[in-house]
């Protein structure tokens, strides 16, 4: 077994005051990666700002990472990053800004302008020190080397071959009181997504599964959160920020399965949430699992069926439709793909996927 997360992880209220000084010490000037407002609107922003001035750091804000970022987004920021020499990364907010920073740091370091060496394996992974603070409780990105990218040239999200995991994650509750409640069930349906594809990946282990079946158990006691059953409280929004953490902690071992990447699909031609979009096959896609794996997944969950799952999934997003055409694209790429076919312990075949995309 082989288990490798590099993050420092603080996982507490107002860490990014409470550590300060650790984060101004990764270089002289920071380049910060965000999307239009919510890191503003969150406090996160601001919280990151007065940290660097009160050492002294300079900072550039680059505040035009897009949902699902692009490549040309990429590129864009990274000549900002070059050009205000730039010597560390901080992204702040979703998986968007959280993967683009990665991505950006890995360009500025090379000091590159050539947008093919996204995806050329052949190079070193190498990049700038990368700081992630999340502001919605999805992606994991802040324990992950993953960087998810819209490549327009082929319709659809890819990751990049380079793994950059952040040097540290930043991890506070409080970042996600402003948020729209769409968005919380939006990124905790996500967090849910890779706790369960993680589970069931060929390559999990038990540290893989410990954590996501931890992320799992703190995610149960939110879902009458989710369900707007209750409020939520500060101790909630630590629970959701938190499951998503081990959610990330677990697909940084084994990687994401068949939901995620029948959604890459739905979200690119559809513009579905990438939550939204990886739920709508979860259910399906889960009831496939051997007895064992089922039960431990749903026990964890708090579910008592695949039924009652794909129920509250229901209850979450309301009934909507996904155009034809969309979900035969989706099986149609995923179908031709063995590794992803195969690569989880669902015994997985054509028939069977066709099921789970619903067609
Ligand atoms: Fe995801």
């Amino acid at each position: 077994m082989k288990y490798y997360m590099p993050v420092r992880v603080y996982d507490e209220a107002q860490c990014v005051s409470k550590h300060k000084e650790e984060i101004a010490s990764y270089g002289n000037k920071a380049l910060i990666v965000t999307g239009r407002s919510s890191a503003e609107k969150c406090g996160a922003l601001g919280d990151i700002l007065s940290a660097l001035k009160e050492y002294g750091k300079e900072y550039a804000v680059y505040n035009r990472i897009e949902e699902n970022p692009s490549v040309e987004t990429i590129m864009d920021a990274s000549a900002y990053g070059i050009a205000e020499k730039a010597d560390f990364v901080i992204g702040i907010g979703g998986g968007s800004p959280l993967d683009a920073a990665k991505a950006i740091a890995f360009m500025i370091h090379r000091n590159s302008d050539n947008p093919d060496d996204l995806y050329d394996a052949s190079l070193p992974a190498d990049a700038l020190d990368v700081i992630a603070v999340p502001t919605t409780c999805g992606t994991g990105s802040e324990v992950t080397g993953v960087s998810v990218l819209t490549v327009h040239a082929k319709n659809t999200k890819i990751s990049i071959p380079h793994k950059i995991f952040p040097k540290l994650a930043l991890i506070d509750g409080k970042y996600l009181m402003s948020a729209p409640h769409s968005m919380i069930v939006n990124t905790a349906v996500d967090a849910f997504a890779h706790m369960s594809e993680s589970y069931l990946s060929k390559k999990a282990d038990v540290y893989s599964q410990s954590a996501a079946l931890t992320g799992m158990k703190l995610w149960a006691e939110v879902k009458d959160v989710l369900a707007e059953e209750r409020e939520a409280d500060a101790e909630d929004y630590a629970k959701l920020m938190r499951a998503s953490t081990f959610g990330g902690i677990a697909i940084a071992q084994t990687g994401t399965s068949i939901p995620h990447a029948l959604s890459y699909i739905l979200t690119y031609d559809q513009k579905i949430p990438h939550g939204k979009a990886a739920g709508y096959f979860l259910g399906r896609f889960i009831a496939f699992a051997n007895e064992e794996d089922q039960k431990a997944i749903l026990k964890a969950a708090g579910f008592a069926s695949a039924d009652e799952l794909n129920a509250f999934l229901n209850k979450l997003f309301g009934e909507y439709t996904v155009p034809q055409e969309t979900l035969q694209r989706a099986y149609d790429t995923v179908s031709a793909n063995e590794v992803r076919m195969h690569g989880s312990r669902v015994d997985m075949d054509k028939e069977k996927l066709r099921a789970v995309v619903n067609l």
